[in-house]
C-alpha cells in the first residue's frame, strides 16, 4: 500500500514537471547526408519554421539533428520517404529525456552542492551562483580581477564582465570571451567559468597569460533565457523579451547590427531564429556591443562559446565569401583543434554550418574590427546534444581550456612578445 502511494506521489511530481516544459511527443531525428542531393533536402528541411535545429552542417558526412513537434511528424516522414532519405530517431519523446536530465541534475546537486562560493564543474550552475562566484573573486583577488557592470537584461539581471588583468596598466592587448547567448547551451557558461577559474584561481600557473593580456569575460550574455531553461522550459534558446502580442524572445545571435536579418534569420517572433524587431532590440546585445566598442582598440581576439557539434567557426556567417585574412583565421583554428582530444571541424560559418546574419562573431569582426573572431561549437552529449550529463562537464571544459591557451599564446606572440 505504501509503495503504491509513493508511486502515485512520484507520478504526480513527474506530471507537475511535465506541466512546465511540454515537449510530449516531440521527436528528435538525425540525418547524416551521403551526397549533395541529401544535403539539399536537409537545407530545405531545416528552413521549416517549426523545425528546431540542434546541430547542422553543410558538409557531407556531418550530422544534422533536429526536433519536430508531433503536428509535423507525418509531413516530415513523407518528405524523407519521397527523397529516399535514411534517418535515425534519436529521441522518441523529448519530454521523457528532459525529465531524466532533471533527475541527473538533481542528483549531481544533492551530491556536490557546495555553498563555499566556488564552482564545482560537477553540475550546471544557476545564474545567482555564477554572479556570486564572480563577486567572490573580486573580494579574494582584488589586484587581479574587476567586475564591470555593462547593463541589465530585459528581466533586470545584471550583465557583468569580469576583467582579468595582472601587470601593466590594464591597457594591454585583450581577449574578449563570452558564453550563454543561447539559453539552452549549458556547457557554454560552464566552459567560460572554467577559463575564469584557471586564469584567476590558478594564477601562478597561468600568470604569463594575464600579465601580457587583459581578459574581458562574460559567462552568461542571456541570463533571462538561461534561468528560464533551468526553471521552466529546458530547450529555450532566445531572450525573454516580448515582441508585441505574440511569441516571446529574440535569437540574440541574429540581433547584431551587421547585415542584420539579411539571411538565415526569421521575421516571425514565434521562430527560434527570430532576428528581433530591429538590430540591437535586445538589451543584452546592445549592452554587449556598446561595451565592446568602448574597448575595441585593445581587443585582438573574440571567442564566443555555443553548443553543439564540434566546430571552430570564423566569419562570415552572412555571406559565403571569405574574409581577406582567412588564412590566418583558418591556421589558428586548426592549431587550436590540434590540441583538443575532440575533433573539431574548422571553417567559415556559412561554408561549414549554414548562412546566418546578425551573429556576434560577424559583428566583432565587421564592426568592432576584431579580426580574429571565432564561434566555438562545443561537443554535445547525453541522448541528443544539449543534455551533456553533469558528469562530463569537467572533461569538456578542461579540453576546451587547452584550446583557449593556444589562442592566447598566439595573441601573446603576435601583439606582445613580437620582437
Ligand atoms: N549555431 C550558431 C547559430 O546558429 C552558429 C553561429 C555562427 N555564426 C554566424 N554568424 N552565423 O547562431
Ligand atoms: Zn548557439
Amino acid at each position: 500500500m505504501f509503495r503504491i502511494t509513493l508511486l502515485f506521489i512520484l507520478s504526480l511530481v513527474a506530471l507537475s514537471l511535465a506541466n512546465q516544459d511540454d515537449y510530449t511527443g516531440y521527436k528528435v531525428y538525425k540525418i547524416v547526408p551521403k551526397n549533395e542531393d541529401e544535403l539539399k533536402t536537409i537545407q530545405t528541411l531545416i528552413k521549416h519554421p517549426q523545425v528546431d535545429v540542434w546541430t547542422s552542417s553543410k558538409l557531407i558526412g556531418h550530422p544534422t539533428v533536429f526536433m519536430v513537434p508531433p503536428t509535423l511528424e507525418n509531413q516530415l516522414k513523407s518528405l524523407l520517404r519521397v527523397n529516399n532519405m535514411p534517418y535515425d530517431t534519436l529521441i522518441e519523446d523529448v519530454q521523457r529525456t528532459i525529465i531524466n536530465e532533471k533527475n541527473e541534475q538533481a542528483e549531481a546537486r544533492r551530491i556536490f552542492d557546495d555553498r563555499s562560493g566556488r564552482i564545482s564543474f560537477k553540475q550546471y550552475e544557476r545564474f545567482d551562483t555564477i554572479s556570486g562566484y564572480l563577486r567572490n573573486l573580486t573580494n579574494l583577488h582584488p589586484n587581479l580581477v574587476k567586475l564591470v557592470n555593462i547593463g541589465k537584461s530585459y528581466e533586470g539581471r545584471d550583465l557583468e564582465v569580469l576583467k582579468i588583468s595582472s601587470g601593466g596598466n590594464g591597457n594591454k592587448p585583450a581577449i574578449f570571451v563570452d558564453g550563454g547567448i543561447h539559453a539552452r547551451e549549458w556547457i557554454s557558461p560552464a566552459t567560460v567559468l572554467y577559463i575564469i577559474n584557471r586564469l584567476v584561481e590558478n594564477y601562478s600557473q597561468n600568470s604569463a597569460l594575464t600579465d601580457n593580456i587583459d581578459w574581458y569575460i562574460l559567462p552568461v550574455i542571456n541570463p533571462d533565457g538561461y534561468e528560464y531553461t533551468h526553471t521552466k522550459f529546458r530547450l529555450w534558446r532566445k531572450t525573454r523579451s516580448p515582441n508585441g502580442l505574440s511569441c516571446v524572445g529574440t535569437d540574440a545571435n541574429r540581433n547584431f547590427d551587421f547585415h542584420w536579418k539579411e539571411i538565415g534569420a526569421s521575421s516571425d517572433p514565434c521562430d527560434e531564429t527570430f532576428a528581433g524587431l530591429k538590430a540591437f532590440s535586445e538589451k543584452e546585445t546592445a549592452a554587449l556591443s556598446n561595451f565592446a566598442l568602448s574597448i575595441k582598440k585593445n581587443v585582438k581576439l573574440y571567442l564566443t562559446f555555443h553548443s553543439y557539434g564540434q566546430y571552430i567557426l570564423y566569419p562570415w556567417g552572412w555571406t559565403s565569401a571569405l574574409p581577406n585574412d582567412v588564412d590566418e583565421l583558418d591556421a589558428l583554428g586548426r592549431k587550436a583543434n590540434a590540441v583538443s582530444g575532440y575533433k573539431y571541424t574548422v571553417g567559415s560559418s556559412t561554408n561549414v554550418l549554414y548562412a546566418a546574419a546578425g551573429g556576434s562573431d560577424d559583428w566583432f569582426k565587421g564592426v568592432a574590427g576584431v579580426n580574429l573572431s571565432y564561434t566555438i561549437e562545443l561537443p554535445g552529449g547525453g541522448s541528443a546534444g544539449f543534455d551533456l550529463p553533469p558528469s562530463r562537464i569537467e572533461e569538456v571544459v578542461q579540453d576546451t581550456y587547452k584550446m583557449v591557451k593556444v589562442f592566447a599564446s598566439y595573441i601573446d606572440k603576435k601583439f606582445v612578445n613580437n620582437k
